[in-house]
């Protein structure tokens, strides 16, 4: 997930901002939006720190504190300035670093995007016209204007890009690793019924298999996520969630859609046992022990094994408390992964429920990459960086 500025300058267009805002948060994006004075003539401050869930900045000096446009400028992977003014664009474009808008831009070192708006004859200005070329001289990125109605009732070019338009262009500028491929990701644990209160389970949250949803959707790729009972999910709207609740249920839609799967990923605790019979009342208890007889469940990476093809890329998890290497490596043998992501109940801050994991990187070759302790999306982050070195033509 990225994390984005968007300046907004003082034109009529403004209001499209907040529609830019909630399509990004949408996407999972984090957004914090700093507004020239202007600006907050044509859209309310409080509409857009809402949307965004983060307070919005407008004066450089703000009750008698100085607001660090530096540290704003560095936390950012990218700035948007949509819509940006003639004004802004000459500001920009000469180091008028008079609001905190400018001040930022000077500040940040990721890509900056661009979105002019403007009037025609304004956009058709010789001066606008050098302050592009200089701006994308700096290495900046201008988001073409479309063509139409204006403000002023006249027709022509200068009209902001629509809001999905810049989300689309900065995608498409934004280095997609995954682009186009088809990800399927198991993910949580599963319930396996036993009567109509009760079922077997395990400590899984899901959260590994969520982020490495986010973290691949981000990455240009279309996400399935076939996810077990879990209070989380996917901060990206745009991963197609299948919720299950049982070790057949998962195996159903994974088959099913296995066949347009480029990369599968299986991160789910899957049961091993199932009840081999269930009811649907309470069961009441009796006098004495109760005996429960269980049958394996189907396993889901050793069939997607069986049917893999020559370009699929099939990836597993082992989650070990002890011979970690050895059960690791045969069960990666058995299951036909290209790699598994080893995690040690023994390492602090790994496993089930934390935030944070440490992996061990086994591939087929026997090649080993072990990481730091790190956020499950980090590691999501170091998995994708694996994939991409077998990719078939990579
Ligand atoms: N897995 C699966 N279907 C199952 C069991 C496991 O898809 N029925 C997948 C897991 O998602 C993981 C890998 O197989 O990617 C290894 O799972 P794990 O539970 O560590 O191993 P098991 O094969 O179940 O072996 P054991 O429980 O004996 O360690």
């Amino acid at each position: 997930m990225s994390k984005f500025i968007l300046g907004i300058s003082g034109s009529i267009t403004a209001y499209k901002s907040a529609y830019l805002v909630r399509a990004l948060v949408k996407k999972g994006h984090e957004v914090k939006v700093i507004m020239t004075p202007s600006a907050t003539h044509f859209i309310s401050p409080i509409t857009l720190s809402t949307l965004s869930k983060n307070d919005v900045n407008i004066d450089l000096i703000d009750a008698g504190t100085w607001n660090n446009h530096v540290d704003l400028g560095l936390w950012a992977d990218a700035m948007i300035i949509a819509p940006a003014t003639a004004t802004t664009l000459g500001k920009l474009a000469n180091g008028i670093a008079d609001n905190m808008l400018i001040a930022t831009y000077l500040s940040a070192k990721c890509p900056v995007h661009i979105a002019p708006a403007m009037d025609l004859d304004m956009w058709k200005h010789p001066s606008t016209k050098r302050n592009i070329e200089l701006l994308k001289s700096y290495g900046n990125h201008i988001i073409p204007v479309g063509n139409g109605e204006l403000a002023s009732g006249l027709y022509g070019d200068g009209r902001m890009a629509e809001p999905d338009e810049i989300v689309s262009y900065i995608e498409k500028s934004k280095n997609q690793p995954l682009k186009d491929k088809n990800v399927l990701i198991t993910a949580g644990p599963t319930h396996e019924k036993i009567d109509a209160v009760r079922f077997i389970s395990n400590r899984s949250t899901g959260k590994m298999g969520i982020a490495l949803a986010d973290a691949c959707q981000d990455a240009g790729a279309n996400v399935t996520l076939v996810l077990g009972p879990s209070k989380h999910r996917p901060l990206n709207k745009s991963v197609q969630v299948i919720s299950i609740t049982s070790a057949s249920d998962m195996y159903n839609a994974s088959i099913q859609h296995y066949k347009e799967t480029d990369i599968a990923i299986m991160a789910a605790a899957v049961a091993d046992y199932t009840p081999i019979k269930t009811f649907s009342h309470k069961i009441k208890k009796a006098e004495g022990n109760w005996n429960m007889d269980l049958e394996r469940t189907k396993d889901i990476a050793a069939e997607l094994g069986k049917l893999k093809k020559k370009d699929q890329i099939n990836i597993g998890f082992a989650l070990e408390t002890d011979n970690e290497l050895e059960y690791a490596k045969k069960k990666m043998k058995k299951k036909s992964f290209d790699f598994i992501v080893l995690n040690s109940l023994k390492d602090k801050g790994a496993g089930f429920a934390h935030d944070t994991n440490k992996v061990t990187i086994i591939h087929s070759d026997n090649k080993i990459k072990k990481y730091e302790l790190k956020s499950k999306l980090d590691v999501a982050h170091d998995i994708i960086k694996e994939i991409v070195t077998i990719l078939p033509n990579a």
